[in-house]
């Protein structure tokens, strides 16, 4: 489902070059839950943003359902990004000035998905924030903002979601249940995942467990 396919990446700052991933090779099955531990500065968000196709890879490539992003436009891997991906951040990354409902139905509007308001009101019911739709990001807590968040992922049935330390701001307990939501709603869609934790009990809840480190993902 998903392939990076001897990716190398790296970093020049001046005469410096930063080299992240020399040849990098993985495999993601349909509906997989893969986590990525390691330290930081290892590349786990260099590897979420080459599967985004936000940042570009010095050679190789990623194919996702099937389609290379070799060849593509810049405009077409981001279409093609808006259709089929999802994110989660670990800041939230909610647009400020939109309310919960506004923030969810972003994606699907982007992506022509027909009832953008039903399927965000829907959304918004599953993860427990139906009484907070009209409510801006500054009026919301931690894990309330989460929650828009894995909604806002979801809205238009992303083949994958793509999670950088989604749980890294909250604590404990909100962490838990804000993992609870996104596992059952992932789950409940046979969405793939690629989550970048810190915490071993948060990566126990995948599939396998991978440790980047050396520009290598070695399962752990
Ligand atoms: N745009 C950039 N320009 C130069 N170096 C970068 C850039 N983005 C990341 N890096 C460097 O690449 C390495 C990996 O960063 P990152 O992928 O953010 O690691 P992680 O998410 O594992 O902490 C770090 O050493 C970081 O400083
Ligand atoms: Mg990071």
């Amino acid at each position: 489902m998903l392939q990076l396919q001897s990716l190398k990446k790296s970093y020049s700052q001046g005469s410096h070059t930063v080299e992240i991933f020399e040849d990098l090779n993985f495999e993601l099955h349909k509906g997989e839950k893969v986590a990525i531990m390691g330290k930081s500065g290892s590349g786990k968000s260099t590897l979420l943003s080459l599967i985004s196709g936000i940042i570009k890879p010095n050679q190789g490539d990623i194919v996702l359902d099937g389609v290379s992003y070799k060849n593509m436009s810049e405009s077409q891997i981001n279409d093609f990004r808006a259709t089929h991906i999802g994110f989660v951040f670990q800041n939230f990354h909610l647009v400020s000035y939109l309310n919960a409902l506004e923030n969810v139905m972003l994606p699907a509007k982007v992506c022509g998905i027909e009832n953008p308001r039903t399927k965000a009101q829907e959304l918004l019911k599953s993860v427990g924030l139906e009484h907070r739709i009209d409510h801006l990001p500054s009026q919301l807590s931690g894990g309330e903002k989460q929650r828009v968040a894995i909604a806002r992922a979801l809205i238009h049935n992303p083949k994958i979601i793509l999670a950088d330390e989604p749980s890294g701001n909250l604590d404990d307990e909100t962490g838990d249940a804000v993992m609870n939501t996104l596992f059952e709603l992932i789950e409940k869609n046979n969405t793939s995942l690629i989550l970048v934790t810190h915490s071993k009990e948060v990566a126990n809840r995948c599939e396998t467990t991978y440790k980047l480190a050396l520009g290598q993902l070695l399962p752990c």
